[in-house]
């Protein structure tokens, strides 16, 4: 360990090798206290030359390391869980001069998503995904786990915002395609193959990120229906009736009681329906909002008044009641999170279908399901004192017989790992293994994630 301490010096200076156990505690746990690990250093290189050296490093000592952004990963795929070094992107976090003309921005791996929503709207323009954790995840772990969010009905996940990509591979070379053209169909799409590659092929520096306008205005509205399956049916018709739908997002009574006693807020009236859908709509507010009342005022099982809000405190408002769910799930204990899609048609049944088994395996446990409705995206989160691996086992075998998929945004990770060829074929685990072993031959990069 002293050489390979020494080593990694060389490569970042002596500053930026973190070995005091009690400095390198945080980030040997995941966000959900799930998995701990240990490791022998958290390296902080500054540069894509540095981060070559690194790696190289590593290789000569056939020491594995985990690349390592915010560190809010929700699978287990962000710690050293078997003494691996801790490759920290924090000072890789410059964003550029947005390019207002070519709409688009090149940041840093290490850049918090905050920096660059606030670096495009700055501009008057806006970056199209948008998740709670913004404040401290990374872009670099958004394209590693092809993050989602709220907005991907509308704009698509992370990998549709990648026009360029820079990273250092596990075999050592660069991969530099930083032209940021809108089209430019020159080969294997790498930006598209290090997305939601989880640190298990190489480490991405940094990326081009394309992004939007913003709207004129934006209304959000959350409302009320009498059962799941009536929420789930007038999600999808409201996206089809009014144009400019941003976000469709899924809440459930039980929920917004434990979000508002762990937040202490009120709640609006409508959130005692047995299920809620926040809508947001951007485009000229006042218009959209009567097409959104005139859109409800047609659906079936809509209960209570809607809560709705023009303004920017309003907004913030209601979306905490959503945003703040993760939060609010993790105060229960130890979460187990299972992140999936599922068919609209069976997302009812799949929700009764949840509660009734972790009320036979976990009876004590709390079973929190929420998510983004507009993509048949349901996040479950169960927590409590007999939650264990045979938990997610149960809850995984019921998606995947319901057609489902198992990681909607999250990602593999660790936590789903052993699951990885139940739910993709022979040829496709061969082409992943085939991959990892060209771009990654000594086998160094992330081992515990996504490849079994
Ligand atoms: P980390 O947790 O540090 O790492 C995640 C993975 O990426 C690991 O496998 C790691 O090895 C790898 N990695 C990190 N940086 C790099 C790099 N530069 N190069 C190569 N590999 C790298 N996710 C969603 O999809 N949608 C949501 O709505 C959402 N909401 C969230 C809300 C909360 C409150 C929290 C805590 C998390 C949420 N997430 C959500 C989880 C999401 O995966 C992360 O927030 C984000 O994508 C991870 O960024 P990070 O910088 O924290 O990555
Ligand atoms: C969310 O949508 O809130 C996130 O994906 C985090 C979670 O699943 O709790
Ligand atoms: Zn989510």
């Amino acid at each position: 360990v002293p050489d390979l301490v020494a080593a990694l010096a060389t490569c970042v200076g002596e500053a930026h090798v973190l070995t005091d156990p009690g400095v390198v505690a945080g980030d040997c746990t995941d966000w959900t206290r799930r998995w701990t690990g240990r490791t022998p250093a958290v390296v902080r290189p500054g540069g894509v030359d540095e981060v070559r050296a690194v790696i190289a490093v590593c290789r000569e000592h056939k020491v594995a390391l985990v690349p390592q952004g915010g560190n809010t990963g929700l699978v287990g795929g962000s710690v050293p869980l078997k003494g691996e070094v801790v490759l920290s992107t924090q000072r890789l976090d410059a964003i550029a001069v947005v390019d207002e003309l070519g709409l688009q921005v090149i940041a840093g791996a290490g850049a918090s998503l905050a920096g660059v929503q606030v670096a495009a709207a700055a501009v008057g323009l806006r970056f199209a995904v948008d998740l709670a954790a913004r404040d401290t995840a990374t872009i670099g772990g958004m394209v590693a786990t092809n993050a989602g969010g709220t907005h991907v009905l509308r704009f698509g996940s992370m990998r549709a915002q990648l026009l360029g990509i820079e990273a250092v591979l596990g075999n050592g070379s660069v991969v530099h395609h930083m032209r940021g053209l809108r089209k430019d169909n020159t080969g294997y799409d790498l930006p598209g193959l290090l997305c939601g590659s989880e640190g298990t092929l190489g480490v991405i520096t940094a990326v081009s990120l394309r992004l939007v306008p913003q709207p004129a205005s934006i209304a959000v509205a959350l409302v009320g229906f009498a059962s799941i399956g009536d929420a789930v049916r007038g999600a999808i018709e409201l996206d089809g009736a009014i144009g400019g739908v941003e976000a469709l997002e899924l809440m459930l009574a039980d929920g917004l009681a434990i979000v508002a006693a762990h937040r202490s807020v009120a709640l609006p009236s409508v959130a005692t329906a047995p299920a809620t859908v926040l809508v947001e709509v951007a485009g000229d507010a006042a218009a959209r909002v009567e097409h959104l009342a005139g859109a409800v005022g047609a659906l079936r099982g809509v209960v209570g008044e809607p809560a709705v809000a023009l303004d920017a405190a309003g907004r913030a408002r209601l979306w905490q009641l959503r945003e703040a769910h993760p939060e609010a799930a993790a105060a229960q204990g130890i979460v187990h999170k299972l992140d999936v899609t599922l068919p609209a048609a069976v997302i009812e049944g799949f929700v009764a279908d949840v509660r009734a088994l972790c009320g036979r395996i976990a009876p004590g446990a709390s079973c929190l399901i929420y998510g983004h409705v507009g993509d048949g995206n349901l996040h479950v989160n169960v927590a409590g004192a007999e939650v264990d691996d045979q938990v997610d086992e149960a809850i995984l075998e019921v998606v995947d017989r319901a057609g489902g998929s198992i990681s909607a945004e999250h990602g593999i990770g660790t936590a789903k790992k052993a699951w990885l060829e139940r739910v993709r074929s022979p040829g496709d685990v061969a082409a992943f293994r085939a991959i990892k072993r060209a771009l990654d031959p000594d086998g160094i990069m992330n081992p515990n994630a996504l490849l079994p």
